[in-house]
């Protein structure tokens, strides 16, 4: 993505020293653009806790050049085999729901035979890394392709009036590496000249949607409007939604979506007043080995603080600003599960399918045991 005159990812390898992992710090935007360098497994790990790097492909990203950086580390006196699955152990603990993550970090791992010298094993990691980033890129840009069609469908009915399009969180290419899975068709059909609006939730309690979302699409001049984040069932039933769009951090193989929180109570307005739900999924969001999302995929509980506070910029500086009394108890769930009835679609790299077992076997056979 172009910011001014640059072109961006939200992770790459720099090229004057390969010993150095460099990101766009998410938690300073969109107040700050700022980067970050990653130099070793401690900081991937403290990049990703602390939300520098969000997003599940991105995350899966960080995770694998997460196990680069480990490979760095090894010296003539370390237990390869011991140090490598500790590092994939120690960083796929890090954030628990997005599949991403373990996955990104189990396919780099399976590429390392702990035998080899430290140079050829970090050849290997930074290869499978960059592999990765590269077929990320592509799922979200054959994820634009086919939702693209969604989107011009809609609006051949519409006269030239915008297609709007709801979406919750931040799934665009901050949180995908490029292109993002959920703006990807956004994008598309900008560029075609398809008029669309983009109803933005604000994303509580980190407000991912009003600091990122609206950062992204005002950087490539998609008309939006910030709604709070309980403002979508009104829209629908005052038909001002035409499509809803989320991401998925964990998609079952029945096709039940873990996406943030708050991301199921849409799906409910949307089933009620007959509005099409589309989750984007590439397939690395996808856990092929469960079936049940309530009973099957683990909801990260995040520290409260992110509920009882909110961070916004003042006086030149980023803060945190006290929102009830001092003492008052909070839960911060940070994902919830829409069950697959409830979604008329996933949009995936192969194209757009039912949320059935029966539809996701059939576009993904080989991932099915
Ligand atoms: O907690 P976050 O910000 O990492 O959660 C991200 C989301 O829920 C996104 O919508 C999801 O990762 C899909 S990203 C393509």
């Amino acid at each position: 993505m172009k910011i001014g005159d640059k072109n961006y990812q939200s992770i790459w390898l720099d090229e004057s020293d390969p010993s150095v992992v460099k990101v766009i710090d998410q938690q300073k935007l969109p107040f700050f653009f700022e980067t970050k360098e990653l130099r070793s497994v401690d900081e991937v790990f403290s990049a990703i806790e602390d939300m520098t790097v969000r997003g599940a492909p991105l995350i899966g990203a960080a995770g694998a050049f997460g196990m680069y950086l480990a490979t760095l580390e090894i010296n003539s006196r370390t237990n390869t085999r011991e140090h490598l699955s500790n590092a994939a152990r120690y960083i796929i603990s890090c954030r628990p729901t997005a599949v991403n993550l373990s996955w990104a970090v189990s396919y780099v791992m399976e590429k390392l035979n702990p035998n080899l010298s430290q140079k050829s094993l970090s050849a290997t990691a930074l290869n499978a890394a960059l592999e990765i980033c590269e077929k990320e890129k592509e799922n979200c840009r054959q994820i634009g392709k086919h939702g693209l069609k969604l989107i011009e469908k809609i609006s051949r009915k519409k006269n030239g009036e915008p297609v709007n399009i709801l979406t919750h969180c931040n799934a665009g290419w901050l949180a995908c590496i490029d292109y993002g899975t959920v703006t990807a068709p956004i994008y598309f059909a900008h560029d075609k000249g398809i008029p669309v609006h983009v109803w933005v939730d604000e994303t509580r309690p980190r407000n991912q949607g009003a600091k990122l979302t609206t950062w992204e699409l005002g950087q490539n001049s998609v008309p939006y409007t910030l709604i709070p984040d309980n403002t979508g069932g009104h829209l629908m039933q005052q038909k001002m939604v035409d499509i809803v769009i989320v991401g998925s951090d964990r998609t079952t193989r029945t096709g039940d979506v873990a996406n943030k929180i708050g991301t199921y109570l849409k799906a409910l307005a949307a089933f009620d007043n007959d509005i099409p739900f589309y989750s984007a999924v590439p397939s690395s969001s996808i856990d092929f080995s469960i079936s049940n999302g309530v009973k099957e995929i683990i909801i990260e509980e995040r520290d409260p603080e992110e509920v009882t506070h909110i961070t916004g910029y003042a006086d030149g500086k980023i803060q945190p600003v006290r929102i009830c009394p001092e003492d008052t108890v909070a839960a911060n769930y940070g994902f919830d599960i829409t069950p697959a009835r409830l979604i008329t679609g996933l949009i995936t790299e192969k194209g757009i399918c039912r949320a059935t077992e029966k539809d996701i076997k059939e576009m993904f056979s080989d991932k099915f045991k």
